[in-house]
């Protein structure tokens, strides 16, 4: 089956809160709210459905906001099979500033994790990559989860033969990425905590200065020994690095032999409503992309589409599959 299973976490509830004005110390009344599941692995699930692809979402829920996390993703047609934990999953409120520009957050730390549940929580992503073509695990970790969390269920699930692609940041990337995930996805910012070398330019660079540009990315690559290495430079697209193992059997030599195939990929340009979440539905749709059978322009194709869509509306990962197959058409995807 081509079922994706995501893990999550540290899954919430998504509140935005549109007020008339935003004045700490004040009283201000809500006169719009929305409310919907999310954490990273939630919204790559929820990508994944709507381009028309079975998704499973997994982590930790607890409480009543659990409860809620659960009944809402029914609604939404992702399956779903959380570790339930003590104490009550977490909200994050956005509201977005009444001029249009930027937002406050407010993101609650989440349950603590104990030990057991996260022993857990690797059988049950375990048990589900004998039937997903990939398992994503996104986003940050919650309170007392393992640093390695990560590295541990990347080990375990590749170790039964399944892909895992990694989408964090810090610590939890750092020691992740020493697992060698098959996939990295980290943004600019993320890129630049790793200490991986910089020097990513602020767009698909002219030919003098593409060799340089893919040194970089092999580094990159070599050092992860990720097959897909790509960092995502916000509006002004993604650098991508695919590596392909040529086996080298057959004539008694039996090296594998990598070569690199490097490409840029510029989004089109759509009238931005809310970005976060970009990175998320790029993953979903280069995922949906692999699903599809499609060559790696083609799946980057489909994530640049994807994110750009994202984009365009309030709630993470909420994008419209016709709106996607349209932006598609205006997406450049160069071989550098
Ligand atoms: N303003 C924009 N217009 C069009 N596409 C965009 C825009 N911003 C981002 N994108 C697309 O989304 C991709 C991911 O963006 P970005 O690098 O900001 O991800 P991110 O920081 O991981 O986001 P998040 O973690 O919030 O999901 C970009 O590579 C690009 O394809
Ligand atoms: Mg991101």
């Amino acid at each position: 089956m081509n079922l994706v299973t995501t893990v999550t976490a540290n899954a919430t509830v998504d509140k935005t809160y549109r007020l008339d004005r935003f004045e700490p110390g004040t009283l201000m009344r809500v006169h719009q709210m929305e409310s919907v599941p999310g954490g990273k692995g939630i919204n790559v699930a929820r990508v994944l459905r709507r381009l028309g692809h079975p998704a499973l979402a997994t982590g930790f829920v607890a409480g009543f906001s659990g409860a809620w996390i659960r009944h809402r993703l029914d609604q939404e047609g992702i399956w779903h099979d959380f570790v339930e934990v003590d104490g009550e999953s977490r909200l994050s409120v956005t509201i977005p500033n009444p001029d249009g520009r930027g937002q406050t957050e407010i993101l609650e730390p989440g349950p603590a994790i104990n030990p057991d549940d996260q022993l857990a929580l690797i059988s049950v992503v375990e048990r589900w990559a004998r039937q997903s073509r990939c398992v994503v695990l996104a986003g940050s970790l919650p309170p007392g989860a393992f640093p390695d969390l990560y590295a541990r269920i990347i080990r375990t699930v590749q170790a039964a033969g399944t892909p895992v692609a990694l989408d964090a940041s810090g610590e939890a990337l750092r020691l992740g990425i020493a697992a060698h995930p098959f996939l990295v996805k980290p943004n600019r910012r993320e890129l630049a905590a790793l200490g991986l070398p910089p020097g990513l330019p602020g767009s698909v660079p002219g030919a003098a200065g593409r060799q340089a540009l893919r040194a970089l990315a092999e580094a990159w690559a070599r050092l992860a020994q990720a097959e897909w290495f790509i960092v995502t430079a916000g509006e002004e697209g993604a650098l991508a690095v695919c590596r392909r193992v040529d086996r080298g059997g057959g004539q008694g030599a039996g090296q594998d032999l990598p070569s690199f195939e490097f490409f840029w990929a510029t989004p089109p340009e759509v009238t931005p409503v809310n970005p976060v979440g970009s990175g998320d539905a790029f993953l979903g749709g280069l995922l949906a992309g692999m699903l599809e059978g499609r060559d790696a322009a083609g799946c980057l194709r489909l994530a640049s589409a994807a994110a750009a869509a994202n984009v365009m509306v309030m709630g993470a990962g909420m994008i419209d599959r016709k709106i996607v197959q349209r932006l598609e058409e205006h997406v450049t995807v160069e071989a550098i």
